[in-house]
């Protein structure tokens, strides 16, 4: 149980935007340009965080609301709030400690953390530092198929309860900054963290990533960069794992459809932050639909945008079980290490508290459609 209304951090709160705009301060503008912008002219991007205010919230009143409790079940796994820490790659652009300090963060506030397959730390490292806590691993499904086996093998053994599959990245999203930057993170090696500590990648080398660290980043960029995956992908993962598999990066209501044939585990409804498919739909606007076609047999979960604790309420008004969080955290990744990761979780945690008990609700099952009112009648 949690305490309503408990401010944990003890500091001056900053809105998101505000913390954005301290890490833009301190961190290179290609590494903040590379972590906040969207791809194209950023319509996704935009229309993620406009999805959000187009619901109202309608509360209700004389509830007991004395004990607010945000804690929940996920895959068999107890946490302390519907939120994730969402896959990012190339977490040392932001801060050295990288994913060590944010898993770390993670562990300590009980969220699970995903790990992104090109981290900066290998999912060894960063399982060292989270002990029991909960953990994923994203995958991008490698080009050879011995790495991506070798791959899911080490995230099973090393601790790792489910395995996320991004499926809206068969290429990468073309994004102007980085291009207007000259900007690389993965090509300059800031995320070969799971691939050069692999044996079967380190295998395929003609000579040992010591004396060429050049041909082992082009070797990873050429198995990274793999637009030839389709639905079969996820029977080899069934015969490498018979850990949960989610797919991330789900917005169409017949992808749903076929990911309830192909028997996935859950779903996460992303469009990558608005960093892919530009002019893209908002996730919020087809949660409901997913939902739909979903009927309760798996969780949904739902990221792209979620930067206060009104957005994690709307989101499981509309049927998502938890929501994932990127940027925010990355924010105070690079403003405090860890204390900064811990600092902006805590507060959409806090301010996800205060939502549910001016809201009426004291647990989040209660949360449901029932406490949102559209502002545009047709939603
Ligand atoms: C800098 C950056 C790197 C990312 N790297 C990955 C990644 O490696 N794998 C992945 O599945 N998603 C990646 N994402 C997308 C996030 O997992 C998530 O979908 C997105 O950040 C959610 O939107 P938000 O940033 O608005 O919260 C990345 C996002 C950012 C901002």
């Amino acid at each position: 149980m949690v305490k309503a209304v408990e401010k944990k951090s003890g500091d001056r709160h900053l809105s998101i935007n505000e913390w954005e705009n301290e890490a833009k301060g301190i961190i290179s503008k290609k590494a903040f340009d590379y972590i906040a912008r969207g791809s194209g002219e950023e319509s996704t991007l935009h229309s993620n965080r406009a999805a959000f205010s187009d619901y109202q919230i309608s509360h209700r009143v004389l509830r007991d609301v004395s004990k607010i409790d945000t804690g929940m079940t996920l895959f068999g796994q107890t946490i302390s709030s519907p939120m994730l820490f969402a896959p990012i790659g190339v977490q040392t652009i932001a801060h050295p400690q990288g994913e060590l300090a944010s898993s770390r963060a993670a562990a300590s506030m009980n969220l699970p953390f995903v790990l992104s397959t090109v981290s900066s730390y290998s999912m060894e490292e960063v399982a060292g530092q989270m002990k029991e806590s909960s953990r994923w691993f994203q995958l991008y499904y490698s080009g050879n198929e011995l790495v991506a086996e070798s791959m899911i093998k080490r995230a099973e053994s090393s601790g790792y309860s489910a395995i996320v599959l991004t499926v809206d990245t068969p290429i990468m999203g073309f994004r102007e900054s980085d291009h207007i930057n000259n900007y690389s993170p993965i090509g300059e090696g800031s995320g070969s963290g799971n691939y050069f500590t692999d044996p079967i990648f380190q295998n395929l080398l003609e000579k040992p990533i010591m004396e060429d660290r050049e041909m082992a980043l082009k070797k990873q960029k050429e198995l990274f960069e793999n637009p030839s995956v389709t639905w079969e992908a996820i029977h080899r993962i069934r015969q490498y794992t018979d850990l949960p598999i989610l797919l991330k990066g789900i917005v169409h209501p017949e992808d749903a459809k076929l990911a309830l044939d192909y028997k996935v585990d859950g779903l996460i409804v992303s469009n990558h932050g608005g960093r892919q498919l530009d002019h893209g739909v908002a996730t919020l606007d087809v949660l409901e639909g997913i939902c739909d076609v979903v009927k309760g047999e798996l969780p949904v979960l739902l990221d792209s945008g979620v930067r206060r604790g009104s957005d994690v309420f709307k989101a499981l008004a509309l049927g998502a079980c938890a929501v994932l969080i990127g940027r925010p955290f990355m924010y105070g990744l690079a403003l405090g290490g860890e204390d900064g990761v811990m600092k902006v979780m805590e507060q959409i945690q806090n301010e996800f508290e205060v939502t549910m008990a001016l809201a009426g609700t004291s647990t989040i099952s209660e949360i449901n459609k029932t406490y949102l009112v559209p502002k545009k009648p047709n939603k």
